[in-house]
């Protein structure tokens, strides 16, 4: 309650000083300084960037029991950041909103093993990609599921929205009502385990994981060659290309420097490609 109020009388502070001093950039700085009563807003460059992640996708990003949002993608980014001279915090973002908040301004970048597709880059601009990934089946282990055509006739759960959910529509048909999207990939997974879907198709990695964490799930995987390699990338807003430029130039300088193959093999335990 009451860091609400210091909060609050702090805004009204900072407001009254943007409104004294009419400077435009007051209104895009955020009221963290914790006793500043007469502190000038941070320049421009030195506001903290706010990445919005759906942190329900381990190994890439999930909140450990502290509350911290860890992952592959967290520390990809930290480092990226730490190159590229940037500050960044973490936000849980929904996969559901994520890409309006993107756009709204709500968040300056995105990572989220997000695949680029054609039809993203139309509202976002992409960083290189920072990883390759692919989309791989989940059945039961008593499944005669061999391929992905197998799956055609089944109910198959999908995270609403993810690329995931785009082959599954090809598929199946786009509007079949025998696709299940869920918010997230491990509610898919849940409804695998409870039989309410046959089927999960999602990426490779967070698959992976879950089966191997949920042994008495009893799930096996099921690749299929005809699913196309996808590239994750860092989403920032269209047309920031400033932004965009110095997240490159930091993913280089991390593959560069040997940071980015240790960060991998933290998380996936093999030589980065
Ligand atoms: N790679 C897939 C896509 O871009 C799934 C990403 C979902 N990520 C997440 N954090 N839930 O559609």
């Amino acid at each position: 309650m009451s860091g609400i109020a210091i909060n609050r009388r702090f805004a009204l502070a900072a407001t009254s000083l943007c409104v004294a001093f009419a400077i435009a950039a007051c209104s895009k700085q955020e009221s963290t300084t914790p006793t500043g009563t007469s502190a000038p807003p941070a320049p421009a460059a030195a506001r903290v960037l706010v990445v919005g992640t759906d942190a329900a996708y381990t190994p890439f990003e999930s909140q450990n029991d502290k509350g911290e949002i860890v992952g592959f993608d967290i520390d990809v980014v930290k480092a990226v950041a730490q190159k590229a001279g940037l500050e960044v915090k973490f936000v849980n973002t929904p996969w559901e909103g994520i890409f309006n908040a993107l756009d709204q301004g709500d968040r300056d970048l995105l990572v989220s093993a997000i695949t680029i597709t054609d039809e993203r880059r139309q509202t976002m601009d992409f960083s290189q990609p920072y990883f390759d990934a692919r989309q791989l089946i989940a059945v039961k282990s008593d499944s005669p599921v061999a391929k992905f055509e197998d799956i055609k006739d089944m109910k198959v759960g999908v995270q609403n929205g993810t690329t995931g959910d785009e082959v599954v529509g090809k598929l199946l048909g786009k509007s079949s009502t025998a696709i299940k999207r869920f918010e997230s990939t491990p509610l898919a997974l849940k409804e695998l385990e409870a039989g309410g879907v046959q089927a999960v198709v999602a990426d490779n990695g967070v698959v992976v994981h879950y089966i191997a964490n949920n042994t008495e799930g009893g799930f096996k995987t099921v690749s299929d060659a005809g699913f196309p390699v996808e590239k994750y990338g860092i989403a920032v807003k269209k047309g920031n290309a400033e932004l965009l430029a110095r997240i490159n130039q930091g993913l280089e300088g991390i593959r560069a420097d040997g940071t980015y193959a240790k960060i991998y093999a933290s998380h996936f335990g093999a030589e980065a490609k």
